[in-house]
């Protein structure tokens, strides 16, 4: 298996042939949408054809800049929340070594701006103290308040550690081409920037300098990151793989038949913040309008040992969409040992990963036979190239599935609720009103 591909035999049971068959025409109409742009949110589609259209000369300007921070900095902090951090944790988190996660002569890429914990950013500031270090401060609006909090303490610090010339040798900007407060600061100043395209949303921008510039830092090949999303963009677009669709019209018949939880369910922790950046992706674009399949996410087998027992016993409002991984990287044998007082001489000299796959399908039949449908998104290994497709995969079928649900799958409007009400807690200029109406509820 090169590509990935979708099983769906596991929910057939549990959706109608006719059911299918009438999501078919609509599955159709919102592929078109995105291709000739004629659906909502039609100025969010620069991620529909970026893999192909993202030039070899890019890459390798992201790749020079990675390379210049690696001879600088120990350390480099990614900052940035949501679309601007998730792409690039999860990539990262999947290709790296458990326990050695950076690649000798590679700096350390830390997060920091994905939240506003006190002791997290004095925590970072401490380990940062005595390294050299690098940031990517990474905003399409520029004016987020998480991540800018925090380039204004590490910005402080670098500047206190290096002198302000040199440091702004280590601060790289993504942002807006023109507008924000980042764009301004990083002009003012003379940083390295990358622009992030008015018509790419933030979680479908990993495959922009977002996500490729820290994943380059840390050592992997974004080449084939961008290699693998343009098959897979190729072969959605053309009709050669219909597997983004079939996983969105499957998702949606679910939907109708009241499941409204799916779970992404991996069985390899390297594919924890894959689960996170989907989360969002699928979150963000299809919760509205009060509609939308709720996003949650297992790692396997560990959260069987958790949220097992709901997952096969709980209410029957879940489906599952399993990723399945074909290959581990390593191999590693169970040893038999004379005394057997474990019980587990008969796995012996089996691969874990056997064992594991073993647990996969067992969980799999048992939660079919305890009415949770179930999809399989299956992968031939974690590589980039794999991940690259995975990543265009998933994005497709968004796009889709939010149309096929008729709501409009690129903007995020429920998102500014929490910010108007912090902003009138703490008091910010120009939210004098709002400040004044909270201060009624409290
Ligand atoms: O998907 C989105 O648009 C959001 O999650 C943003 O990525 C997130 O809010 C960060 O925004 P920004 O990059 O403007 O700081």
């Amino acid at each position: 298996m090169e590509k990935i591909q979708v099983n769906v035999g596991g929910a057939s049971a549990f959706v109608s042939a006719s059911g299918i068959e009438a999501l078919v025409p609509d599955g159709k109409a919102a592929l078109a949408k995105l291709t000739d742009g004629t659906g909502l949110g039609n100025d969010f589609l620069g991620w529909v054809k970026l893999p192909t259209e993202t030039s070899d000369e890019l890459l390798d300007d992201i790749n020079a800049t990675a390379a210049r921070l690696c001879e600088l900095c120990d350390v480099v902090v990614a900052i940035g929340i949501g679309g601007s951090y998730l792409g690039a944790k999860a990539v990262i988190e999947a290709l790296s070594n458990s326990f050695a996660p950076y690649i000798p002569s590679t700096p350390k890429v830390l997060f920091a701006g994905q939240n506003i914990g006190e002791d997290y950013l004095y925590e970072l500031k401490e380990y940062l103290r005595d390294k050299k270090f690098g940031i990517i401060v990474i905003s399409k609006s520029g004016t987020t308040t998480e991540p800018a909090i925090a380039f204004r303490v590490l910005r402080e610090q670098l500047e206190a550690q290096m002198g302000r010339e040199e440091a702004n040798k280590r601060i790289v900007a993504v942002t807006d081409e023109h507008r924000g407060a980042l764009r301004t600061l990083a002009n003012t100043e003379g940083y390295k920037t990358y622009v992030i395209a008015d018509n790419v949303g933030g979680r479908f921008s990993v495959l922009t300098p977002v996500g490729l510039l820290p994943i380059a830092v840390a050592g992997f090949d974004i080449k084939a990151l961008v290699e693998g999303a343009r098959q897979m963009e190729k072969a959605t677009l053309s009709g050669t793989d219909s597997s983004a669709m079939t996983y969105a019209i499957y998702r949606n018949a679910l939907y109708r038949s009241e499941k409204k939880i799916e779970i992404l369910v991996n069985y390899n922790p390297k594919l924890h913040f894959f689960g996170e950046w989907w989360k969002q992706l699928y979150g963000e674009s299809e919760g509205k309008d009060h509609k939308g399949i709720y996003p949650a996410a297992v790692d396997n087998t560990t959260d069987l040992h958790s949220m097992g027992q709901w997952i096969q016993e709980g209410e029957r409002i879940i489906f599952e969409t399993v990723i399945s991984v074909a290959k581990a990287d390593n191999e590693l044998r169970i040893p038999f040992e004379e005394s057997n007082l474990d019980g587990l001489n008969y796995i012996a000299g089996k691969r874990v990963d056997e064992v594991n796959k073993m647990a996969e399908l067992g969980t799999r039949i048992a939660h079919i036979d305890g009415g949770v449908p179930n999809m399989q998104v299956l992968m031939p290994a974690i590589t980039e190239q794999s991940l690259g497709q995975l990543i265009y995969f998933f994005e497709a079928a968004c796009g889709i599935s939010g149309y096929i649900l008729d709501v409009n799958p690129f903007n995020q409007p429920g998102v500014e609720a929490y910010k108007r009400n912090m902003f009138a807690l703490l008091e910010k200029p120009g939210y004098e009103e709002e400040t004044a109406a909270i201060k009624a509820k409290i």
